[in-house]
């Protein structure tokens, strides 16, 4: 008996401590505003008693809490301003976007910097390769400055998780510019064992900003197109899409075919139709400006200002560098817009 009521106030007391790390652990609405919410898993003592199991460490546990946390709004909203201030729309901000080349520049740039420092780590295990991996550091923190500006302007047009994201990312690859930095100085003293350690730091602290990005890209869509996949969404051949009377003329409208959204431009007796949702991050076109640019027609995407041909979709102005999905228009005998996407 009373070793029943010892095992019965133990068990009690451990379900309570399990109760309490769990309350502690548990991320979200709970938290107030203006809270942090914690970066880091909760630690492993706690999480073995709610679950019983040994945690499996999950990176992307920590990159979804960032996307979460209010505690990083007021470092993103000042960067954000100074850069947007820095650079404001036109060629050149146009290609660090990447609008030239009809993709965002910023992920084919990284990869110098972070090839460089990778190699310049492996050099390091072998003998007399000092000179070799002093110059792929040095080649590495040269090849930040552009990886960094184009990071920044792509990154200054993105939604505010996004931006969390972006801010830890910058960050670590500041830290691993900053350690290589370090470890380039050291070389050149001659103290080659301690600037092999401050590049291996380098690079750790590169990878885990990798990481990040990865999640930003993949995970969150930055740098992706966000246009529907006309392609896929409509059928072969003409589609009637709506009476061409009913269209005002000059403004922009929105109308449905089947699944997709789509924004429709009249203008005298010429129809204009292009996706809806805006190639960067899928703002509705149709509520943009219309606008005369270089000679033609164009639609201000209301979101962040992406600029786009309304005979064809062509990007004029970023941050949007993919065209947006478009369609050839005809008017039929009876008054009807008909549409199918151009090829
Ligand atoms: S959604 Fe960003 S420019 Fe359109």
């Amino acid at each position: 008996m009373r070793q029943s009521l010892v095992r019965l106030f133990y068990r009690g007391g451990r379900d309570r401590a399990a109760a309490a790390s769990r309350n502690r652990s548990v991320p979200g609405p709970a938290h107030g505003p203006g809270r942090l919410v914690r970066l880091v898993p909760a630690p492993r003592r706690a999480r073995r008693a709610v679950s019983g199991k040994l945690p499996v460490p999950r990176p992307v546990a920590v990159a979804e809490r960032i996307e979460r946390s209010p505690g990083l709004d007021h470092p993103v909203r000042v960067l954000s301003e100074t850069v947007v201030r820095a650079l404001p729309a036109g060629p050149r901000t146009d290609a660090l976007h990447g609008v030239p080349f009809g993709q965002p520049a910023h992920p084919a740039l990284v990869r110098l910097p972070l090839g460089c420092w990778t190699s310049a780590v492996l050099l390091d295990f072998f003998r007399g390769t000092e000179r070799a991996s002093r110059t792929l550091v040095a080649a590495g923190l040269a090849a930040t400055l552009p990886a960094g500006a184009t990071g920044l302007a792509d990154w200054s047009a993105l939604h505010r998780h996004q931006q969390r994201v972006g801010f830890v990312h910058a960050v670590s690859q500041l830290s691993a510019a900053t350690l290589f930095g370090a470890s380039l100085l050291a070389r050149a003293a001659g103290r080659h064992a301690q600037g092999k350690v401050l590049s291996a730091g380098g690079l750790t602290a590169a990878t885990a900003g990798a990481y990040l990005g990865g999640h930003l890209a993949l995970r969150l869509g930055a740098g992706a197109s966000h246009a529907e996949p006309i392609g896929h969404l409509s059928g072969l051949g003409w589609h009637d899409l709506c009476p061409a009377r009913e269209l005002p003329d000059g403004r922009p409208a929105r109308r449905q075919l089947g699944y997709l959204s789509l924004f429709v431009l009249r203008q005298g007796s010429t129809v204009h139709v292009l996706s809806d949702h805006c190639a960067h991050l899928g703002g509705p076109l149709h509520q943009g400006r219309v606008v005369t640019a270089r000679g033609a027609s164009c639609v201000v995407c209301p979101w962040h200002g992406s600029t786009f041909r309304v005979a064809d979709g062509t990007v004029l102005h970023g941050p949007a560098t993919a065209r947006q999905p478009s369609f050839e228009t005809r008017v039929s005998e009876s008054g009807w817009v008909q549409v199918r996407p151009r090829r």
